[in-house]
């Protein structure tokens, strides 16, 4: 049997990891599983129901009951679930109860590509090729600015760029401080800074660290 080649993508909120994972999915034609959708599916259950976000036992069943084939982007892409996932994402039983899941989804079929804070590191640590792909602050909420303006998907709070900012820089601090899992470059990851790059760019550079990891 020939081993899944495996695309493990991590980065802040942002850096652009979503846009070049499914380019990479479409480019290399493996299935994409962004890991945020997974973190976001709870909170938005939890949401939902009216259940605290820190009671773990309740954010536990919520993680065993997501459906990976039904995680649906317009629903969760909203601002106030981002938020609420990160808070979620602290508990280590969710998240070694989305990791088993997202394990399985990786190593189902002849590869895939995943993306989120901890793919390099925990979800996939043998993945084939890793990317870490990072932008500055500013630069990053610059993008999520005009992403906003674009699709209104800060809806019903204050969508100025400083509040923009000052929320990447508390979601980087949370991400990378927590004790389970924190956001950080596996040892053996590529760095791509794309602060410099417009998103072909960035796609390009992608693609040929991919390409030269890549067994014929
Ligand atoms: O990437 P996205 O903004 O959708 O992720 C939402 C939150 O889910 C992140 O801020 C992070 O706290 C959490 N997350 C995580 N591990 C992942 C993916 C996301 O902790 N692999």
């Amino acid at each position: 049997m020939t081993i899944p080649f495996i695309i493990a993508i991590d980065g802040p909120a942002a850096s652009g990891k979503g846009t070049l994972s499914r380019r990479l999915a479409e480019a290399f034609e493996l299935p994409h599983l962004d890991t945020g959708l997974t973190y976001r599916a709870v909170a938005h259950a939890l949401l939902e129901s009216g259940q605290p976000l820190n009671d773990e036992d309740t954010a536990v069943e919520a993680a065993k009951a997501i459906d990976l084939g039904a995680l649906d982007p317009a629903v969760l892409a909203v601002h106030t679930i981002g938020e609420a996932a990160s808070k979620v994402a602290v508990m280590s039983r969710v998240r070694s109860t989305l990791v088993e899941q997202q394990r399985k989804f990786a190593n189902s079929g002849r590869g895939a590509v995943l993306d989120g804070r901890d793919i390099g590191t925990v979800v996939c640590p043998n993945a084939q090729v890793k990317l870490y792909v990072t932008a500055s602050p500013e630069v990053r909420a610059e993008r999520r600015w005009k992403e906003v303006q674009e699709r209104g998907i800060l809806k019903g709070m204050d969508a100025s760029f400083e509040t923009i900012l000052s929320d990447i820089r508390l979601r980087d601090e949370r991400d990378m401080g927590r004790a389970d899992s924190p956001l950080k470059p596996a040892e053996d990851a590529h760095l791509l800074d794309t602060s410099k790059m417009d998103i072909e760019t960035a796609f390009q550079t992608a693609l040929s660290i991919v390409k030269s990891s890549k067994p014929e």
